[in-house]
């Protein structure tokens, strides 16, 4: 059984006995006994299949394990797609787009170019930065709500990887709020099942879905990659602090990219033979449909609260926040959200003026610059938050290092 934040607990009633009667599982995946917070989690199949008695057994299944980033990376395509040039097809310009979202340039990848390449890329410079072998991955988790096969396209990038033992690798569907719901899980899978270092990469091409006749969505998005390494460590240096995350299908109608209707087998099928009646097999989906204003107006109000929520259950207070890297939608959303939690713009990371909106990919990319540069530290305190279609929305307060 899981719990709200997705721990499992199927060691619930032992505890109980063990540690009663203080025990209590808390949202943010901590349990606590004695008034003391500690993470308990049970190992797996991925921790080797020695024999044990079941006593034994039991005994080991009661570990306690952190998580913590140790590797970032992102990869763009080459193609730039300006202001100026977006006002080529559609009746825009500059100084609209950068005064109302803040964005001046976006990547774009070309007909040619592969997604899985650039998450691969991304995922490629993880793994160095942290000095960590494919082959010792345990899991990929590619959050893309763009993937190049409908089946999944993680097992492509454990291929590309060489992960030759067959780690598992699948993909995560949340738009813009991927990368985050992909992080969290990533820290479950450590914690509570044995899991040593996961991959989380965060890549998307909307630009594949974009109406290039619609100036009201076309200018917001760009393609990109990301990715961060996670890994297991002790319990007293685990990176995660706590996590917030909520959907709500009844704002779906807000922004959507849903399966193309088509209402021509219906009209067709006149002698009422099972073959017309079935689908054609070339389902597509519609372009991206946003509500702007409904979006923008989503985000503000729901990200500054998440966030909060994240940090009373970590036990912190906005002032041990050292940096504040939200998705990268627009960045009047960016200036509303750290005003309202009250975060100085120097603490406040943006790259959207480059990018655009990479929906999956601009938590990871924004982190990955900022540790490249410098600005992040080993050690440093990072809120993030991911908010987007579905609609989905979550935070998590996490240390870099
Ligand atoms: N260039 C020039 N004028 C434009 C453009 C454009 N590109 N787009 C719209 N306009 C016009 C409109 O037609 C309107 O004109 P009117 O007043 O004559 O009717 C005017 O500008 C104002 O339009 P609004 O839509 O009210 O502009 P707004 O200030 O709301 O900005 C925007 C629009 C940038 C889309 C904003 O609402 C926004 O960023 N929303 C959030 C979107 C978002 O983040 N979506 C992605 C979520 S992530 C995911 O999961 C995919």
């Amino acid at each position: 059984m899981a719990n709200a934040s997705g721990l499992v607990a199927p060691t619930l009633p032992s505890l109980r006995r063990r540690f009663s009667p203080t025990l209590g599982v808390y949202r943010s995946g901590f349990w606590s006994y004695d008034g003391v917070s500690r993470r308990m989690v049970c190992s797996s199949a991925a921790q080797g299949a020695e024999k044990l008695s079941p006593a034994e057994s039991k005994a080991r299944r009661l570990v306690s394990k952190g998580c913590k980033l140790v590797g970032c990376g992102s990869a763009l395509p080459s193609i730039q797609i300006s202001n100026d040039d977006l006002s080529e097809i559609v009746d825009t310009n500059d100084e609209w787009i950068s005064v109302r979202t803040g964005i001046r340039n976006r990547r774009i990848l070309s007909r040619k170019d592969s997604l899985t390449a650039l998450a691969t890329e991304a995922a490629q410079k993880a793994l160095q930065m942290a000095e960590v072998e494919p082959n010792d991955v345990d899991l990929v988790l590619l959050c893309t709500s763009t993937p190049e096969d409908l089946f999944g396209s993680a097992p492509q990038i454990q291929k590309a990887l060489g992960c030759s033992h067959n780690p598992l690798a699948y993909d995560i569907t949340a738009a813009c709020s991927g990368f985050l719901l992909g992080l969290v899980s990533a820290a479950c899978y450590i914690r509570g099942g044995g899991f040593n270092n996961v991959l989380v990469i965060g890549a998307d091409a909307l630009s594949r879905y974009v109406d290039w006749t619609d100036r009201g969505s076309c200018i917001l998005f760009g393609d990109a990659a990301g990715a961060v390494l996670l890994q297991s460590c002790d319990s007293e240096e685990d990176g995660l602090f706590a996590f917030d995350m909520h959907s709500d299908g009844e704002g779906q109608r807000h922004l959507k990219a849903g399966m193309k209707e088509d209402n021509t087998d219906q009209e067709l099928a006149t002698n009422g033979s099972l073959l017309e009646l079935l689908p054609k097999g070339s389902s597509s989906y519609s372009c991206i449909e946003m509500n702007g204003k409904e979006v923008f107006r989503f985000a503000v109000r729901v990200v500054p609260h998440s966030i909060e929520l994240a940090l009373e259950k970590a036990g912190l207070g906005v002032s041990s926040i050292d940096w504040l890297i939200l998705h990268q939608a627009n960045q009047r959303i960016i200036d509303a959200v750290a005003t309202r939690l009250e975060v100085p713009q120097e603490r406040v990371i943006s790259n959207l003026a480059n990018y655009g909106n990479t929906s999956a990919a601009s938590i990871p990319l924004a982190l990955d610059e900022a540790v490249r540069s410098g600005k992040v530290q080993a050690g440093d305190t990072i809120a993030t938050a991911g908010f987007g279609a579905g609609l989905t929305w979550g935070s998590a307060i996490i240390r870099w290092g």
